[in-house]
């Protein structure tokens, strides 16, 4: 595995307290931590989470100009490097970023895929179980659309022991926990201030690189280019896809009902007016 950032000595900081854990977390992984890309030539699965985190206040969208840069800069070294890898892509605003990593790859839509389906439907699944008082592992949630206010929670594919939230749960305590999952990064932002969350979302996109490695085909909410599926046209959307060594090998399309859709359909909207920003940054 390597860790690389532009910042001298922090990449190889991290690497080194990696690999000092490894005896005790019973791994022999060799972790390096570099400045430099031809160090990570070759690599199968490149996880891209450069650029700028949100102040208090801010929104992803605040971020667009700014890691749009970033982003490009960063790929297209990976690119050199790494023609034939996967790109999980986590910085944000998440759903126009996989649009800059996409276009400056030139990649397969297979093989480019954003992280936050998986991390929004953690934060669902955590206050579920506080809500609930039972285990996280009793819990599964299904999280859609982009990576901002307009993800859209589905609390009727939200289940506790295979039962839906629905069935256990009165509508506004449902309507409240959907509320705190969307806004669960700013929550994160208003108390650290000076950056944004890291573990949740870091468990998330292992989760996903984890399923690609071992071809284990988990049915994961990600962030996917959606070719008419929803449709949805030429946008990456948050929907259930199946991750396996190809990176995505399939787009589940489930059956929303006319609200769900409305509401994935305005969230596909937000994504389309970020690719316009875009656009004109070019
Ligand atoms: C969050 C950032 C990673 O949701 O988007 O915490």
């Amino acid at each position: 595995m390597v860790l690389l950032d532009i910042i001298e000595g922090v990449p190889q900081g991290k690497a080194l307290d990696l690999t000092e854990a490894a005896p005790i977390e019973k791994h022999d992984a060799h972790v390096a931590g570099t400045n430099a890309y031809d160090v990570s030539k070759g690599s199968h699965i490149v996880i891209i989470t450069a650029g700028i985190p949100r102040k208090p206040g801010m929104s992803r969208d605040d971020l667009i100009s700014t890691n749009a840069g970033i982003v490009k800069a960063v790929t297209e070294q990976v690119v050199q490097q790494s023609p034939e890898a996967i790109l999980i892509i986590v910085s944000n605003p998440l759903d126009a970023m996989c649009h800059v990593a996409y276009e400056t790859s030139g990649f397969p839509k297979e093989r480019v895929i954003g992280m936050a389906g998986v991390l929004d439907s953690a934060r669902f699944r955590s206050f579920i179980a506080m809500e609930l008082d039972v285990s996280v592992e009793n819990t599964h949630a299904f999280v859609l659309g982009g990576h901002g206010d307009t993800m859209v929670p589905l609390a009727r594919y939200s289940t506790v022991a295979g039962i839906p939230i629905t069935e256990l749960l009165p509508k506004e305590r449902i309507d409240a926990l959907v509320e705190r999952t969307r806004n669960g990064g700013a929550e994160i932002v208003g108390l650290l201030k000076t950056g944004s969350a890291f573990y949740a979302p870091a468990s998330a996109a292992v989760e996903m690189a984890e399923s690609i490695l071992k071809d284990k085909k988990k049915i994961l909410p990600c962030a996917a280019l959606l070719q008419g599926e929803y449709g949805i046209n030429d946008l990456f959307v948050g929907v259930p896809v199946k991750l396996g060594a190809k990176g995505v090998e399939e787009i589940i399309e489930i059956q929303l009902t006319n609200e769900e859709q409305a509401a994935l359909q305005k969230s596909a909207t937000a994504v389309q007016e970020l690719k316009d920003v875009l656009k004109k940054l070019k």
